[in-house]
């Protein structure tokens, strides 16, 4: 078979920027930066980005290539072939895991932003308040049963929607698939996050949302919390720690750049995440409700902010229907970019191991991801995605980002794993990052790790619902699955 590269450069900073900037660019963003002090929040953020972000997205893209050469494009296939002892490999089995838990509930999220782009056109919503949208969107997803949807199908078929449009673009494969993909949505999207932009600086008294947002609060660099909050928000947006980064460079040539491409789609997402995403949700809030009930409403998560304080605002703005639909659009088109790069390196592993075609592959990925959503859906109000969200996007991936830059600072070792990222590279990369790759990023992401064991273990150990559990067994069997067909499966010809 024909060996599956990248068409363009672009396409694959396209590709890579496609995954970064998701619904955590337009959400997850403005509503931690809000709960977490608003501009107190930057400046841990920006020091995350620059200490733990850039290095480790070139470490991502380093190991990547350097698989990839290898004819290895998952994470376990990676570390199986760059490091001598066989049990690493079973450390990149969180490269696969990760990847899958976060497709699974993340396509099932993106497809609500496809609803409520067609809800906002046909004003389905209108005439409801901040009180009722509430009980819109639970009967919508079937916590409760109201005159707006009598069952939960609506909300079925646009999920089932959604994951075809997903595995159809995985089944076309990396340049016809992802790449056409992410080069028509990309620009696209980048325009829709600029209307909604504009549309949102002309409101009377935005400058009191930016000014909340922007005026940084020195004293809360104090608080760990917030300092886990950046750490947390600058790998989830980046898309760091899943596995998904190496996956896509490992469709790169041996000398192609890899430098310069990191940090180009980096940045892209930081103006994705800090200057598009930071000038909607939340400067618009800030006019309509304030900002002592903004606060609230970031307190009640990213997706109330999105999908129950948004509607009521657009209902209230000149245009609304139209900026409703632009809204929930660019969210769907952001969702997609990110979720087929969640699904490739599943997809890649299939592939390899059960020796399969793409579209086999693909229609295996469906038909587990099928199944696995209706727990998802049956029991989201008691926290069974809540769980997936927690350990998968929230705490393994930072695990999995420890031990990934330790292997490559120590086990493949910096001078080697340094010359990898300047191998080919258009931008001198400064040797300062030699040792914050081997001592700094390491020595960051334990003090997160810690930090999190102290203020999370108690909460973790307490949780009751037998559904929490049953969602945590869910997953256990799952990563135990990855394990069992990475020992079994050899996938060698
Ligand atoms: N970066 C995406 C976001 O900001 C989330 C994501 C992580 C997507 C990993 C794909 C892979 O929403």
């Amino acid at each position: 078979m024909k060996k599956e590269t990248w068409n363009s450069k672009i396409g694959i900073i396209l590709a890579v920027a496609g995954s970064a900037i998701g619904l955590g660019n337009f959400l997850r963003f403005p509503q931690q930066a809000a709960q977490n002090g608003g501009g107190a929040f930057l400046i841990p953020y920006f020091i995350a980005l620059i200490f733990l972000g850039i290095p480790l997205m070139w470490v991502e893209w380093a190991l990547g290539r350097m698989g990839g050469v290898h004819d290895a494009h998952s994470l376990p296939e990676i570390y199986q072939k760059l490091l001598k002892k066989p049990f690493y490999k079973y450390l990149g089995v969180l490269g696969l895991f990760l990847p899958f838990i976060v497709f699974v509930y993340y396509t099932y999220i993106e497809s609500w932003c496809l609803a409520y782009a067609f809800f906002s056109a046909s004003g389905k919503y209108w005439g409801l308040e901040s009180a009722s949208i509430w009980t819109f969107w639970k009967s919508y997803v079937g916590i409760e049963q109201t005159a707006f949807f009598s069952n939960i199908l609506p909300a079925v078929l646009f999920f089932v929607i959604t994951l075809l449009i997903n595995l159809h673009v995985l089944a076309a494969g990396i340049s016809e698939g992802i790449e056409k993909l992410c080069k028509t949505v990309m620009p696209v999207l980048l325009v829709l996050g600029v209307i909604m932009v504009a549309r949102v600086l002309t409101l009377p008294g935005v400058e009191k949302g930016f000014g909340f947002l922007w005026n940084p609060d020195f004293s809360a660099l104090k608080n760990p919390k917030v300092w886990l909050a950046a750490a947390g928000q600058i790998f989830f947006t980046l898309s760091l720690g899943f596995g998904v980064i190496q996956a896509y460079a490992s469709y790169l040539k041996r000398d192609e750049d890899i430098a310069l491409s990191g940090l180009t789609s980096s940045f892209v997402n930081e103006f994705a995440e800090v200057i598009l995403g930071a000038s909607i949700a939340i400067p618009a809030a800030v006019v309509f409700f304030g900002i002592a009930e903004t606060k609230e409403i970031a307190s009640t998560g990213a997706v109330s902010l999105g999908f129950n304080t948004l509607p009521v605002i657009f209902q209230k703005m000149e245009g609304g229907r139209f900026f409703g639909f632009i809204w929930f659009i660019l969210l769907f088109f952001a969702g997609l970019t990110s979720s087929v790069s969640l699904g490739q390196p599943v997809m890649a592993f299939l592939e390899k191991r059960l020796r399969l075609d793409r579209r086999q592959a693909a229609v295996w990925l469906g038909v587990v991801t099928a199944i696995y959503s209706i727990p998802v859906i049956m029991f989201l109000s008691r926290g069974f995605l809540d769980e997936m969200d927690y350990w998968a996007g929230q705490f393994f991936i930072v695990a999995a980002a420890l031990i990934e830059i330790i292997l490559f600072g120590w086990v493949i070792g910096i001078e080697k794993g340094f010359e990898e990222i300047c191998l080919g590279a258009k931008i001198t990369v400064p040797s300062l990052f030699k040792p914050v790759i081997k001592y700094l990023s390491p020595l960051f992401i334990i003090a997160i790790l810690g930090g999190w064991l102290v203020t999370e273990l108690p909460k973790i150990a307490k949780a009751g619902d037998p559904v929490v559990w049953a969602s945590r067994i869910v997953m256990l069997v799952v990563l135990l699955i990855f394990a069992w067909l990475l020992k079994t499966r050899s996938g060698e010809e």
